[in-house]
């Protein structure tokens, strides 16, 4: 029996959240450019996505490009956008074909010209695709977002569409750039650090945790599927006790 059949079909994660990390380790381990683990990054990218599809996951959201990202020497940068560019061309008429709807979350408004015209006309292509929703997070960092919000949350204020008192969680998530997409159910972190980076801090507020040594580029299927079924081992209890969990 695979993995894969082994799997809880009534328990598999809503939304999964992946922090890709290790190309440039995973590069210099094969005596390559670090472009070269990009390059192979996109390809876990591409079996990722199948392989959340045909388990039934319904979001799948990767940090593909953080604030702090902008920091890196400007030819990595310059080669990582022209990786997607190349990526959103090359991949759009398969993922219209597999029912994969796209969205951004992020300072889309911070990315180059050309990636936001790319990006807008593939969100436009496969605008009533249904079946999976692959969510890039883009020039993207929480704090930004945390910021952004309350950027938001002030106007608001300030017009007096919404009084202070009843600003609530609900309002607050209403005005992230995830207000259409649910929170994770599992975040994944590949390439053995053990921590957040910035990404998605109020989301994850319930959500399980799994971290593997495995580099982003040898991420694959079976990968994903071990994530899965160690999520499925889990009890979630938001803040209840067992028994009421059971009961
Ligand atoms: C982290 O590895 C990875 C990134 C900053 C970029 C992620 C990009 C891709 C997977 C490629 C294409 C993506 C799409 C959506 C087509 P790292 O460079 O920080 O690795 P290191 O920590 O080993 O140096």
């Amino acid at each position: 029996m695979s993995l894969i059949d082994k799997l809880d079909k009534t328990n598999i994660p809503n939304h999964v959240a992946v922090i890709m990390d290790g190309n440039g380790r995973w590069a210099e381990q094969q005596g390559k450019e670090r472009f070269a683990g990009h390059e192979q990054g996109a390809e876990s990218v591409r079996n990722v996505l199948k392989a959340a599809t045909e388990v039934g996951v319904k979001y799948l959201t990767l940090y593909a490009f953080s604030t702090e990202n902008w920091s890196r020497p400007k030819e990595e940068v310059d080669a990582l956008m022209g990786l997607l560019v190349h990526s959103i061309n090359h991949e759009t008429p398969d993922l219209k074909k597999n029912g994969v709807r796209l969205h951004a979350i992020g300072d889309i408004k911070g990315m180059p010209e050309e990636v936001q015209e790319r990006l807008n006309w593939s969100i436009n292509e496969l605008k009533d695709c249904n079946r999976i929703n692959l969510v890039l997070a883009l020039s993207y960092s929480s704090r930004w977002e945390m910021v952004d919000a309350c950027k938001k949350i002030a106007e608001d204020v300030k017009n007096g569409t919404i009084d202070v008192q009843d600003i609530d969680e609900s309002f607050v998530s209403s005005k992230l750039t995830t207000s259409e997409i649910p929170d994770p159910d599992l975040l994944i972190r590949t390439s053995g650090e053990i921590r957040i980076s910035n990404f998605l801090l109020w989301q994850i507020a319930y959500t399980e945790l799994y971290f593997t040594p495995v580099l982003w580029p040898d991420f694959g299927r079976e990968n994903l599927i071990e994530a899965i079924f160690d999520y499925q081992s889990r009890q979630r209890r938001f803040g209840k006790t067992s028994q009421q969990i059971k009961g």
